[in-house]
């Protein structure tokens, strides 16, 4: 059933439908202008264009007019049934951009970068620096830097490294056993140097500092995961004065220090022959101190000339090839550099302790 409101009755003033529709368009007109978003607009357009929107109604009048009545109306009421649709269309388009404009503006305004109270920044752990540090001098000799697996087999940790299964050097680094046999967790840089000859003929140099496990009771020089740093050279011709040489300018860099003398004692390591502990002269004293134990030296790494062994085992030949190999405790290095007295804080992260480097 059409609801017909009395003005819309049939015969009424031809004025009147004039006056109607242009009220109808004005009113929409002003509606739809009105309108700030989207969800507005829709409440409009159901009000005005909806099932029984004002201007469907008004429109479903002329089916109730006379013939003649149709014939002169008919082009009139279609046209305000066009138009408003169009005019609608270009309001919602209108809207539409609007809308994402706006969220292109939210977005645009957003600044990553902006300070916020109490945000805190990263640094860089102090054994990272160190080791950067380092990496920097080997770079500039030339070596590149090599990595290897934490979790690691017996073969690469202990038998490639000429330490025989029953050989007494294995308790010498308390080790952690893993459920799987024959794993492990490496108990020191060294498997790199196996990897790495594995993987490459001479001449080969590199450094591969990393992390490594030893099943020990901690306390502020002890603890159950440190880091290294491995340096293998190998080629022709690679005597123990190579190794010294090197490792005085390591030192030096690390310290700042235009001159540090090195010490060399005898050492037993099985991967390497002779094998030689190095101490460094202590670079905060020069007539001794708490660091170096009123000694003046600080023992610093282990090193040598590779063994015949382990050049073999990796298929190289030891009468061709010869090669040093050291071993720093960079965990040890860090301590000394910055003061730090107990190894264990390098792993608490604790940001009070860490923001300090
Ligand atoms: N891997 C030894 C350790 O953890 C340190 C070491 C000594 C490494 C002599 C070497 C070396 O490369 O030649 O105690």
């Amino acid at each position: 059933m059409i609801k017909i409101t009395e003005n819309y009755q049939i015969g009424i003033l031809e004025m009147d439908y004039v006056s109607k529709i242009q009220e109808l368009e004005q009113g929409f007109g002003l509606a739809m202008a009105q309108a700030s978003d989207l969800n507005k607009l829709e409440q409009v357009r159901q009000q005005y264009l909806g099932r029984s929107g004002l201007i469907t109604e008004f429109v479903k009048i002329i089916k109730e007019l006379s013939s003649e009545d149709k014939k002169s109306w008919g082009g009139e009421f279609n046209r305000l049934k066009i138009a408003s649709e169009q005019s609608y269309q270009l309001r919602l388009q209108e809207l539409q951009i609007a809308q994402k404009r706006q969220v292109e503006l939210e977005r645009a305004s957003f600044d990553v970068t902006a300070y916020q109270v109490g945000r805190q920044f990263g640094s860089l752990h102090p054994c990272s620096l160190i080791s950067a540090k380092i990496e920097d001098v080997f770079i500039s000799m030339g070596y590149q830097i090599a990595d290897g697996p934490e979790i690691e087999t017996e073969f690469y940790n202990f038998e490639a490294l000429n330490v025989a299964k029953d050989h007494p050097a294995r308790d010498m680094q308390d080790t952690f056993w893993l459920n799987l046999p024959g794993y492990l967790l490496r108990t020191q840089t060294s498997n790199v140097q196996i990897h790495t000859m594995q993987n490459q003929q001479p001449p080969i140099a590199i450094l591969a500092p990393g992390r490594v496990y030893r099943s020990e009771s901690t306390d502020a020089s002890h603890d159950f995961a440190f880091m290294q740093v491995e340096g293998l050279l190998v080629g022709r011709d690679i005597s123990m004065a190579n190794l010294l040489a090197t490792m005085q300018v390591c030192l030096q860099a690390i310290f700042g220090q235009q001159r540090l003398e090195i010490r060399v004692r005898p050492g037993f390591f099985p991967f390497v022959e002779p094998g030689v502990e190095i101490d460094m002269e202590c670079p905060f004293c020069k007539q001794g101190c708490s660091v170096c134990k009123r000694t003046r030296w600080i023992e610093i790494c282990g090193a040598g000339l590779v063994h015949p062994n382990v050049l073999r085992a990796v298929g190289a030949d030891p009468d061709e090839f010869s090669g040093f190999a050291f071993g720093l405790g960079l965990t040890r290095v860090v301590m000394l550099n910055y003061g730090i007295n107990d190894i264990r804080l390098l792993h608490t992260n604790r940001v009070a302790f860490l923001q300090q480097f």
